[in-house]
């Protein structure tokens, strides 16, 4: 009976833990939407495929332009377009 508590309390913080990481502003979905809709809509960069190093340069170009992101948000951001946009 205590064990349990006790497994359901470790297993309670696990969790919260995984919801801790996965932080709104650093969701690549959510970055997307709300930092690369301010010029064009986001569907500019939804139509496009590149690999994750062209990504990396457009990402840079746009920051460049004024897309407000910074360095951990740009990596999350590369990762997903990344894996979601290729060709
Ligand atoms: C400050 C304004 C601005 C923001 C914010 C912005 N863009 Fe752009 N983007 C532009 C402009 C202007 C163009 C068209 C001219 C050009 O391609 O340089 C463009 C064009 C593009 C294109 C088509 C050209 C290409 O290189 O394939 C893609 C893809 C793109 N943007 C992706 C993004 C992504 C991803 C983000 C979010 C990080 C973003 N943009 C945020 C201004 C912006």
């Amino acid at each position: 009976m205590k064990r349990g508590l006790l497994l359901g309390l470790v297993l309670t913080f696990a969790f919260s833990g995984i919801s801790l990481g996965a932080a709104p502003t650093e969701d690549g979905a959510s970055l997307l939407e709300q930092r690369c809709s301010v010029c064009h809509p986001s569907a500019r960069p939804k139509a496009a495929k590149k690999t994750p190093a062209e990504w990396e340069s457009t990402v840079s170009r746009m920051i460049g332009k004024g897309a407000q992101l910074n360095a951990v948000e740009k990596k999350s951001l590369i990762d997903y377009l990344g894996k979601t946009y290729k060709p």
